[in-house]
């Protein structure tokens, strides 16, 4: 088996055999573009795709709004098809792997792709969607998911993909402020072997909304019975021609928006444009996973996250890639599934979650151990931090001591991969994420904001081309959250250090968000749905450390009627679940008389926390009832 790795001390560097086939071999690639960030990102959105015409100017900021490649026009569908389909149209761009092993495994060439791509294109434009209209997506991990996303790139509609595990509230609200009036889901799905119902949640979802189309995948063959409202993916597109012109849209244009928590209890709609976006996807994917022209991709997340956006659908594609895209549950029908796949399908590159390396970690390695995991070269993490435990697992258990683990930081908000190492470079050292991608500049700041060895992490002008556009339809809350505590710098709202002079250590968010087994909540919109019930008074979330999910949220209750008891807990968890989804549920609340506050009401969740991790509490006195703390004190033990 090839080695991609050496151990020196207590790191890891790239071996002969990596530099051998490695993009990027050598450190200088930094300092080329550290001179010049602006022509760095111009040569490479030249190089790496398709322009309908080139940008009359490369960068322009006017904080806190900044446009890449300005007059550039092209068209991301065409990048990730038409391009390809002369040297590449019997290549594999999909393999898609249905949960049920009797299923077969479904390879679909850029062709296929193509052609479905077009014709439902064509479907869209048949129901009246236009250029700039949003259009919702609520599927399942199933190729008509990428085909959707593509179908609105062509025609210049602006995607909003909802996971499809989140609630029907969830997607309600995500259609209204989308203002969307046109659906994609369908009949269900396979999940641990059950049917899921996904058309249930989707027709209580649009009540109350604009939504005209309803278009319906059909996944479980069930029965529907379609109408004007109420269309069939595959019927439709049976009926439309086969070729749609791609729309040029402007590098500027919004490909898509994504909802993504922040830290009050409405979601914010991220947009991302067209030209910056496909720009360091295409690179980033590429470097990242050292991506060859025979190779494998397998981002395991889920497309309603932006990790499948980026490393699921538009950087595999746009480079001519073949990735693995898997329905299902990663133990089903045992925890050696997703061993199987990366087996039987010679996965290459690989990329996972911390807490799922944990999960498997506890379900023991005679499930890894079955399977040959040869054909991996590079091993990826994002999400969350990962701990050296999960690291070293990692590293030894699934790339057998052979393949580099890039742990790549990044946000909903930054489009793509923003502080890692790349696989021809390194070093790769457990718990460190790296330094800035090329082109791309962070600095770890005080409070005041002065660079520091331990504080806050920003990013610097010129802000990277897949960094977000805005927060649709709400230019102060952009302006609030991420411009405001920094002057002309990116707040991440995570914390960070240097742990050399170089790479930077992440450590985790300093909002109120919280990373439950790596997806992103809002402490603010759980405690909405407490508050909405008529037993809670007020509530508070935090999140504290778990073995597994990384972090679980608890919550601190004070009752407006009625008494505490199991079966209320029991009520409001459910609720919680059922309001958001199942990715919100609580691991326990406490009753408690009275919540932390300060002078202005700000509840302090930090000493909730703190209370609950037995970490020091921090001062008190600026609190207005100092001595509920003590009492919640009391009866947590
Ligand atoms: C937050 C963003 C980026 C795709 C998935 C998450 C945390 C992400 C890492 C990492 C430490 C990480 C941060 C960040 N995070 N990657 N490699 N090491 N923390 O996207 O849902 O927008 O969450 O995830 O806290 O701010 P997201």
């Amino acid at each position: 088996m090839v080695k991609y790795v050496v151990k020196k001390g207590d790191k890891y560097y790239p071996s002969d055999e990596m530099k051998k086939i490695a993009w990027i071999k050598s450190d200088s690639i930094y300092k080329e573009a550290k001179k010049n960030p602006i022509k760095f990102w111009d040569n490479l959105a030249k190089q790496g795709l398709y322009w309908e015409k080139l940008w009359d100017k490369t960068y322009e900021e006017k904080l806190p709004y900044f446009e890449w490649f300005k007059g550039g026009k092209l068209n991301a569908s065409f990048n990730c098809l038409d391009r390809h389909i002369n040297i590449r149209s019997m290549k594999d761009a999909v393999i898609f792997v249905p949960e049920s092993t009797k299923e077969k495994t479904q390879k679909i060439t850029y062709m296929d792709l193509y052609k479905k791509v077009n014709r439902f294109a064509n479907v869209l434009k048949s129901l009246k969607v236009k250029k700039g209209d949003v259009v919702s997506i609520y599927l399942p991990l199933i190729p008509e998911l990428i085909i959707s996303m593509l179908a609105c790139a062509r025609i210049g509609a602006i995607h909003s993909v909802v996971f499809s595990a989140f609630s029907d509230e969830a997607l309600k609200t995500r259609i209204k402020d989308g203002k969307s009036k046109v659906l994609i889901t369908s009949d269900g799905y396979y999940r641990k072997g059950e049917k899921k119902d996904l058309l249930k949640k989707a027709k209580s979802g649009i009540k109350g909304t604009k939504i005209k189309k309803v278009v319906v995948v059909n996944r479980l063959n069930k029965k529907i019975k379609y109408n004007n409202k109420f269309v069939s993916f595959e019927k439709e597109s049976k009926k439309v021609e086969q070729y749609c012109e791609p729309e040029i849209m402007n590098s500027n244009d919004t490909l898509f928006i994504l909802y993504t928590s922040g830290t009050t209890g409405n979601p914010k709609g991220i947009m991302h444009d067209t030209g910056g976006y496909l720009t360091q996807a295409y690179w980033s994917t590429k470097w990242n996973f050292n991506l060859l022209e025979k190779d494998v991709i397998w981002c395991t997340a889920d497309i309603g996250w932006i990790t499948g956006h980026t490393y699921s659908c538009y950087g595999p594609l746009s480079l001519g890639g073949t990735l693995v895209l898997y329905e299902g549950g990663l133990d089903y029908p045992n925890p050696g599934r997703w061993w199987k796949i990366v087996d039987e399908n010679k996965v290459t590159s690989f990329y996972t979650a911390p807490t799922a390396i944990r999960m498997f970690m506890r379900l023991g390695e005679k499930w890894v151990n079955k399977y040959k995991l040869d054909s991996l070269k590079v091993l990826g993490t994002v999400g969350e931090p990962i701990d050296s435990d999960a690291w070293n697992w990692y590293f030894n258990k699934i790339g057998k001591g052979r393949c580099p683990i890039i742990d790549t930081w990044w946000q909903t908000e930054t489009g793509a991969n923003m502080v890692n190492a790349l696989p021809g470079v390194g070093p790769f050292i457990p718990g460190v994420a790296g330094r800035s991608f090329p082109g791309i500049k962070h600095e770890v700041v005080n409070e005041k904001g002065r660079k520091s060895k331990k504080g806050f992490l920003v990013q610097l002008s010129p802000f990277a081309p897949a960094m977000l556009q805005g927060i649709f339809r709400n230019k102060k809350r952009y302006r609030e959250t991420y411009w405001k505590r920094f002057k002309g710098k990116y707040d991440t709202s995570d914390g960070a250090f240097y742990y050399d002079k170089d790479n930077i250590r992440i450590t985790g968010r300093i909002d109120d968000v919280i990373k439950v087994a790596g997806h992103r909540l809002s402490t603010a919109e759980m405690e909405n749905v407490l508050n909405g019930d008529k037993f809670v008074n007020e509530s508070a979330v935090v999140g504290i450390p778990d073995k597994i999910r990384g972090e679980v949220p608890v919550a601190f209750v004070v009752l407006e009627k009625g008494k505490a008891s199991k079966e209320l807990e029991k009520s409001l968890i459910k609720l919680i679940r059922s309001k958001i989804g199942p990715i919100a549920g609580l691991n326990k609340i406490y009753f408690v008389e009275d919540l932390p506050k300060t002078r202005s009401g700000k509840i302090m969740r930090r000493i909730l926390r703190n209370l609950l991790t037995k970490e020091s509490l921090g001062g008190v006195s600026t609190l207005v009832n100092p001595g509920c703390v003590d009492v919640i004190k009391e009866q947590l033990v």
